[in-house]
């Protein structure tokens, strides 16, 4: 595996890959590498494929600066991880490498209705920040697939947003990958390893109440659901963000189950300091 602080350095390298006519494979991440990630890294690699890993911990993503803070910051792990699953590139840059003229002075982009809603709502500037960064990690890069997980539905969203917005639609793919999830259910996240013992036993909570819910779409009612749904959480320590009915295709925000439409269910929800997200498609 090669290693790249730099932008230049990296450029240069996967030029030379392009002109020779190989294939460029993405996977951006933020560190704190699980089998989510892998799964990722196991998807992007391939013959004649150049998988990139990126790890970057994107200040402009954050809303919350304690968030930031305590971002789980495994690096000599991961640098293991990515070598022992057949990661070809790790793009590995600064603050200063993906801003050198500031943030103020990178290309943001806006996606609309997205921002106003659900993840959009609870951390304002979030998309913002995921745009600007990938958006610039799309200019190094110049992949033909970019790898994202669905656990971030709204991203995965976003992401398929700026690729339009960058004029990339029949340049780079994008490439939705299931969520990966422990025993219990609980969606795969780099936050988990911030979790103590007694949160981590009912973080699965999440998980449940998404079974449940979809499990109703047949012939519940949601505002019943919904309210088993929150109420569950809570005499679990959760505090609830949302937990969220909407059409999978526009995130549209439904009040009731629509047999019509394909329909996805969105949870958000604090224990202690620390904020899990999950979705399941229904139909
Ligand atoms: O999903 C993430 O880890 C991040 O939002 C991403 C896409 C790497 C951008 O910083």
């Amino acid at each position: 595996m090669v290693i790249f602080k730099k932008a230049e350095g990296l450029i240069r390298y996967l030029l030379k890959i392009k002109e020779k006519g190989g294939f460029v494979s993405f996977v951006p991440t933020m560190g704190a590498l699980h089998t989510g990630h892998i799964s990722l890294l196991n998807e992007a690699n391939g013959e004649g494929v150049t998988s990139v890993v990126s790890i970057f911990v994107n200040p402009t993503q954050f809303n919350d600066k304690s968030d930031y803070e305590q971002y789980p910051i495994t690096i000599d792990e991961d640098i293991t991880e990515l070598q022992e699953n057949g990661c070809d590139v790790l793009f590995l840059p600064s603050v200063t490498e993906m801003y050198p003229d500031g943030d103020d002075a990178t290309p943001s982009f806006d996606f609309g209705y997205l921002e106003t809603i659900l993840e959009g709502a609870h951390r304002p500037g979030h998309f913002k920040g995921v745009g600007q960064v990938v958006g610039r990690f799309l200019d190094i890069v110049q992949p033909d697939k970019m790898y994202i997980g669905q656990k971030d539905y709204q991203q995965c969203m976003v992401l398929t947003s700026l690729i339009k917005q960058k004029g990339l639609q029949d340049k780079v793919q994008v490439v939705i990958c299931d969520t990966k999830r422990a025993a219990d259910g609980l969606a795969l996240s780099s936050r988990n390893k911030r979790l103590t013992d007694p949160q981590r036993n009912v973080a699965g909570t999440i998980y449940q109440c998404l079974v449940s819910i979809r499990s109703k779409a047949e012939d519940g009612n949601f505002k019943v659901v919904h309210k088993e749904s929150v109420e569950l959480l809570e005499a679990k320590g959760f505090v609830p963000d949302y937990v969220a009915l909407a059409d999978a295709n526009t995130l549209e925000l439904l009040d009731e189950y629509d047999s019509d439409r394909k329909m996805v269910a969105l949870i958000a929800a604090k224990i202690g300091s620390i904020r899990l997200i999950d979705n399941m498609l229904l139909n």
